[in-house]
């Protein structure tokens, strides 16, 4: 092929593919233009480029460098297109870089955390059972998490193995354990005393909330849990109430007719004192603890116990969260796989 010949089909495609980009007005047309002028299939440019081959030898060089030119002014022609189209665009007048013709990016939605929604529904169904929810704080000192509850000094449960003590002002948190001992509450039944200690009865509430025991994890223990502590305080309650309540608490939240089972237990805050077991898909399980309130109790936030009864509870709601929805490690609860949270 003869160089002039090759040149000038060269300038040709530049005077064509100028005018494209020149006049293409949308980001449709500019990308149709560099489909066709400069598209690495089969764009305009990339036939003329093979037609190099033809040229002799000795032309190659001039043929070569005019072949660059003609791409920097395509280029040239094509960049300069779409820096007015951005510029005319209502986004990018705004400063953003946005290409509202992208297809949309889709947004995740959060999940509300599985023990989060087990306290909601838990509030939901004792409060169609008439019980309030009452607070207390995760720090407790030891009046509230041993003494008013009945639990002497001596007793094994304010071992310091078995419960988070906080050093209080310079002092050990062992030595701490004696008088004024701060501890992360080891039970949701300090917040029995808190209520009593500021409301005179009647009294039926219930509170939710995160527990704190040096337990090693395991499929079945977490050094941080909740429980659900029920209480009912008022003249003349009595253990049947007890059971009924549970029972029907059970067989909300559960789903179907549960029965309970009271097994004979020891605390140091109700006499007597039972552990509670539902009856579901065929085993018996045991979901927590439950007595009638114990005199000592009742005397320490000062109220007659010749006049006032009270029941109390306190059920673990990991496992009730985990039998309802077949989870057998209560770890998964709390590694944040997205993966596991994102099934509830
Ligand atoms: N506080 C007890 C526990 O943590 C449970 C319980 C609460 C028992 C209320 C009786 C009454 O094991």
């Amino acid at each position: 092929m003869e160089l002039a010949a090759f040149v000038s089909n060269l300038e040709r495609l530049a005077g064509e593919a100028e005018q494209a980009f020149g006049s293409a007005h949308d980001a449709a047309s500019v990308e149709q233009a560099r489909v066709q002028y400069v598209g690495a299939r089969s764009g305009q440019m990339k036939s003329l480029q093979k037609e190099m081959g033809a040229l002799a030898p000795s032309d190659r060089p001039i043929g070569g460098k005019k072949l660059n030119e003609v791409k920097d002014r395509i280029q040239l022609a094509l960049d300069s297109a779409q820096a007015r189209l951005n510029a005319s665009s209502p986004a990018v007048a705004k400063g953003l870089l946005l290409d509202p013709t992208l297809p949309g990016r889709r947004i995740r939605l959060g999940h509300v955390h599985p023990i989060t929604q087990t306290i909601d529904q838990l509030k939901q169904i004792m409060g169609r059972l008439g019980f309030g929810v009452a607070e207390g704080p995760e720090v407790e000192d030891s009046w509230h998490n041993f003494v008013a509850l009945n639990i002497p000094q001596d007793h094994p449960a304010r071992d310091p193995l078995d419960n988070f003590y906080l050093s209080v002002a310079g002092r050990s948190a062992i030595d701490g354990v004696s008088e004024n001992a701060r501890l992360l509450r080891s039970q949701t039944s300090t917040v029995q005393i808190r209520v009593m200690e500021s409301v005179p009865p009647p009294i039926r509430i219930i509170s939710l909330g995160r527990v704190y025991r040096p337990d090693e994890a395991d499929a079945t223990h977490f050094p941080m849990f909740h429980q659900m502590e029920g209480l009912w305080i008022d003249q003349n309650v009595t253990m049947a109430q007890l059971r009924s309540i549970l029972r029907m608490f059970a067989t909300n939240y559960l789903g179907s007719d549960v029965s309970i089972r009271f097994r004979p237990s020891f605390f140091p805050f109700t006499e007597p004192s039972v552990e509670v077991d539902f009856l579901w898909n065929g085993n018996w399980i045991e979901f927590g603890g439950a007595g009638m309130v114990d005199p000592n109790v009742l005397s320490a936030v000062g109220y007659d116990p010749e006049q006032i009864t009270g029941l109390a509870f306190g059920l673990g709601v990991e496992r009730l969260c985990m039998r309802r929805h077949g989870v057998h490690d209560i770890r998964d609860l709390y590694r944040n796989d997205l993966r596991f949270l994102h099934q509830f």
